[in-house]
């Protein structure tokens, strides 16, 4: 039995789970090493609190099981839908799951599958399972900090790379192109763990904004949030630049955030709460009058996702501990004008979270930051 089904056992216990259906995603691959995708038919791992296991899939999918990490019952089932059910019905009869509570994740289970689940084990109640499967990759070992590690030199690469090509008068999504290109080069997954964000002028000011056909111009500021893939672990950097001088009110909304993404850094620490990383930033924003132009979180946690647990919010109370990884990112975005965001990939130690990342925090042109 590997150390990681091991701990979900342990937190199953904990939240008197009686057992879990996971479907494919992260956790899924978290505890089997097998990498399946969500599709329109049915996939789904069942783990009892006695450590048996079992998984209905589509036949086709047999051969992914010879890898496997952990051992399990399988429970295929052929192309007609009319026999899924009875794969299912015979996957809880093997395990012997008759009744109690079924944790799934709430985010990733389907309509599909909890159909047939339901069917299969009508003594059973489904509950959200999240708290459980969320907690399993809270801390990240050794050997996924080094694939995190990678992932944060490989996007930083492919920035450098992609600022020596940038040119006023070139659009947002020629930019974005060249940035995706880069991290190919430089090594990155091909499932990128997002569509990188290259947003320009008043676009900066809109925190999801997705590139498009603005040009580059004079003045602006230039928002990059990118990231990229290893072995399916994750980066997720911010950095903005300006293309030549800044109105005097954009530099300094670059100055306070830099000083806010430095605040945050400085208090996550191994102990405190969520919340003291948010304030730390949100506090600096704040009395430097720009309070309200901040409308998002300070962060949130990285691994196999590109969002996942430990969210930095200021009401959030879980105590930080030693390998969880999240981002700092703080931003100001004025109306109309532009944003600024400068966002980190952390790791909590036990009296310090360094960094990840290291591309330098200044708001300076971008032609600059190739020195
Ligand atoms: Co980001
Ligand atoms: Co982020």
């Amino acid at each position: 039995m590997t150390q990681r089904f091991q701990n979900l056992l342990e937190l199953m216990r904990q939240q008197n789970l009686d057992a879990v259906a996971i479907n494919p995603g992260p956790t899924f691959t978290y505890l089997t090493g097998m990498r399946m995708h969500l599709m329109e038919r049915p996939t789904v791992l069942l783990i009892t609190g006695a450590g048996l296991a079992g998984l209905v899939l589509p036949q086709l999918e047999l051969p992914k099981l010879a890898g496997a990490a952990i051992a399990m019952d399988a429970h295929p089932y052929a192309d007609n839908p009319a026999t899924w059910q009875d794969a299912f019905t015979a996957a809880f009869k093997r395990l012997g799951i008759h009744r109690g509570r079924v944790g799934v994740e709430a985010q990733r289970m389907r309509f599909l599958e909890l159909g047939f689940l339901q069917s299969a084990a009508s003594g059973c109640e489904f509950v959200d399972g999240s708290a459980v499967l969320e907690a399993l990759r809270l801390r990240k070992e050794p050997r996924e900090l080094e694939l995190m590690q990678e992932a944060a030199y490989i996007a930083q690469k492919a920035l450098l790379a992609t600022l020596k090509t940038v040119r006023p008068g070139q659009t947002e999504k020629q930019i974005a192109a060249e940035l995706v290109i880069a991290l190919y080069r430089a090594g990155s997954d091909v499932e990128l763990p997002f569509q990188p964000i290259v947003s320009s002028g008043e676009n900066s000011a809109n925190p999801h904004a997705v590139p498009g056909e603005r040009q580059l111009r004079e003045g602006d500021l230039l928002l990059f949030d990118w990231g990229a893939s290893v072995d399916g672990y994750c980066s997720d950097i911010t950095r903005t630049f300006s293309v030549g001088e800044l109105q005097p009110e954009l530099a300094h909304i670059g100055a306070v955030v830099r000083d806010a993404n430095a605040a945050a850094r400085a208090a996550a620490r191994s102990g405190i709460p969520a919340s003291a990383v948010d304030q730390a930033a949100r506090g600096l924003i704040a009395d430097a009058g720009y309070g309200e132009y901040f409308t998002h979180r300070t962060g949130h946690g990285l691994g196999m996702e590109a969002h996942e647990a430990p969210y930095i919010r200021e009401d959030n109370g879980m105590t930080l501990e030693p390998g969880m990884v999240f981002t700092i990112e703080p931003g100001i975005y004025l109306p109309g004008r532009g944003g600024v965001r400068i966002e980190d990939d952390v790791v909590v130690g036990q009296k310090e979270a360094p960094s990840l990342t290291d591309l330098p925090r200044e708001v300076i042109p971008y032609t600059q930051a190739l020195d």
